[in-house]
């Protein structure tokens, strides 16, 4: 990818995402995780090579909840539903499943102002689950919350992911939180961001809180974190 203005943003970066797969992506600040992402979406397109994906089935969330400030919870978790066309009482039950998955049952009638950090993500996650993605990208979503927020909201994506079995594409800049979520991380280097490493995550699902604890968790996220070093040298 090179923009207009000669910015060389990703060069020779080549994967695969299948359903059920969740694949993280972790590199330095600026070496072109949210252009992937948005080339993948197709809110970029692409200067080189090719992408395949499936565009009628696909989930955004961005680190901003981006809710609309005038409409409450449910109204929120109905608005893609509501834009794609879908009948009133269809939409309605769809958001009340997508809320409970959430955790967010009893806030239904809330505005976002009346929302924590953690809830507005949960709200924004809502949202994206109503129309079922086949493919869920994720641009840090988690990016501005506080760590305990973080683990718990982690812990209840994985959830919702063992739930769905979408294919998930996650970008963070937190080595643990990509090793907790994944079947797989992806390290970029620095900008153009190239693939510099591929690992597997040795473990399977349901992931229960405490693997954060076990060396071989603390393991990997040490290889990575090695990794980003060099990426940034
Ligand atoms: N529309 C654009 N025009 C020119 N440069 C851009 C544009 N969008 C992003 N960039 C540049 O491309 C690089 C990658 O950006 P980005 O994908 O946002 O990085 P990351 O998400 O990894 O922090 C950065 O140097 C950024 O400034
Ligand atoms: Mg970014």
């Amino acid at each position: 990818m090179v923009f207009p203005d000669g910015t060389h943003a990703v060069d020779d970066v080549s994967f695969d995402v299948h359903p059920g797969e969740f694949v993280t992506v972790v590199g330095p600040s600026g070496c072109g995780k949210s252009t992937l992402l948005r080339i993948a979406s197709g809110l970029e397109e692409n200067t080189g090579g090719s992408v395949t994906i499936d565009k009628s089935s696909i989930g955004y969330v961005f680190q901003d909840a981006t809710l609309l400030p005038w409409r409450t919870v449910q109204k929120n978790v109905e608005l893609n539903a509501e834009l794609q066309g879908m009948d009133k009482a269809t939409r309605r039950q769809k958001a009340m499943e997508a809320i409970e998955l959430v955790n967010l049952v009893g806030h239904e009638g809330k505005y976002p102002k009346q929302l924590s950090g953690g809830m507005k993500m949960r709200c924004s996650l809502a949202r994206s689950l109503v129309l079922n993605p086949k493919v869920f990208l994720f641009d840090e979503p988690f990016g501005a919350l506080d760590e305990i927020t973080r683990e718990r909201l982690n812990d209840e994506l994985l959830r919702l992911f063992l739930h769905e079995r979408f294919a998930g594409l996650f970008i963070t800049h937190s080595i643990q939180e990509a090793v907790f979520l994944s079947t797989r991380v992806v390290v970029m280097s620095a900008r153009p961001g190239r693939i510099i490493a591929d690992y597997r995550v040795p473990y399977d699902f349901p992931r229960q809180h405490d693997i954060r604890y076990e060396p071989e968790f603390a393991e990997l996220c040490g290889k990575i974190s090695n990794d980003l070093k060099d990426a940034h040298s």
